[in-house]
């Protein structure tokens, strides 16, 4: 099977397994319950349930993909609220507050459909439900424990909502380059050091493992973002399913005001090279490698 056929499969797999944990949209708040569905059911690549899941399988390290039913048990409830978590960032980012963006995964974003009002409580709604979700696992109690406490720092202030705020903040202005660099690690870097993080600990690694791969996580982070801001300029909205030039329509500083675009596609490139390094350090799981060389050129 070629790459692309496998991460279709996987991506496809991980989709219908985190459908399963969705709400069901019945009683008075149906219209809420809607909302959440609709945003998670959207699409997307489920990169982030996807690095959990291919963090676990390299600390594993037991030479196969194949998850008993136990392990599944106690992973998937956690890939399925990291994507949770992730959408309800998207919901509150596309909101006429911050990004103002009325397209999402080729759809009207979630306000643009609901309403301002129910696309505020639908991210509030999603980012709670995914501790909900979270809670269900039946990993080991202790390591449960520990993955709640990673996923509840990364997703708040000290994490996504942290950087997401000093992103809203500066908007219009013009940020330093420290201040960039914050703004990549939190709003974007943090949700994937959760999702690598915590299939590191689920699959019993030790602070040091876990650690160098929160590095890891955060080139990747980089990376991903500084991709992201290339795309805003360079595909089309049909490839990306989100407006194009919304960075400039926002007044956004972003890599590239900085750094120009050769620059900014060589600082993804070396990000990434620097994640698989420390990867590499940890073991070795091919697929979760070309994963990250796949996100280099990726086009969405
Ligand atoms: C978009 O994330 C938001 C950023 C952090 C750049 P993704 O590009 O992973 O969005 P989906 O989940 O595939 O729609
Ligand atoms: C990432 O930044 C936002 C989140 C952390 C949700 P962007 O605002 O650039 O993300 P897109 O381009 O709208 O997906
Ligand atoms: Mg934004
Ligand atoms: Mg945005
Ligand atoms: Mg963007």
């Amino acid at each position: 099977m070629s790459f692309i056929e496998e991460l279709k499969e996987k991506t496809k797999s991980i989709s219908s397994d985190i459908a399963a944990y969705l709400p069901e949209e019945t009683g008075f708040q149906s219209i809420i319950l809607e909302a959440c569905n609709y945003s998670v059911r959207n699409g997307g690549k489920r990169l982030r349930p996807m690095l959990m899941l291919c963090s676990y399988i390299l600390c594993r390290n037991n030479g196969s993909e194949e998850l008993s039913e136990e392990e599944k048990k106690s992973i998937a409830p956690f890939m399925a609220a990291m994507e949770m978590i992730h959408s309800s960032s998207l919901v509150h980012d596309d909101l006429p507050c911050m990004d103002n963006d009325v397209l999402r995964r080729g759809v009207p974003s979630t306000w643009a459909k609901f309403g301002e009002d129910m696309g505020t409580l639908a991210g509030d709604g999603l980012m709670l439900y995914a501790f909900e979700t979270a809670s269900a696992s039946e990993a080991d109690p202790g390591l449960k424990c520990r993955c709640i406490e990673i996923l509840a720092r990364k997703s708040g202030i000290f994490g996504m909502v942290g950087g997401q705020s000093v992103d809203v903040m500066l908007t219009g202005k013009q940020p330093d380059r420290d201040q960039l660099e914050f703004i990549y690690k939190e709003k974007t870097g943090a949700l994937i050091e959760a999702s690598i993080m915590i299939g590191a600990v689920l699959a019993g690694a030790d602070e040091a493992v876990t650690a160098t791969l929160e590095e890891a996580a955060d080139c990747v982070g980089m990376a991903f973002q500084i991709q992201d801001d290339i795309l805003d300029v360079t595909a089309t909205e049909e490839e990306l399913g989100k407006p194009v030039g919304s960075d400039s329509a926002n007044g956004k500083t972003t890599w590239l005001t900085y750094y120009g675009m050769e620059r900014s596609a060589e600082d993804v490139r070396n990000y990434t090279d620097k994640a698989l390094k420390l990867i590499r350090s940890i073991g070795s799981y091919d697929f979760f490698e070309r994963l990250l060389i796949s996100l280099i050129d990726r086009k969405a």
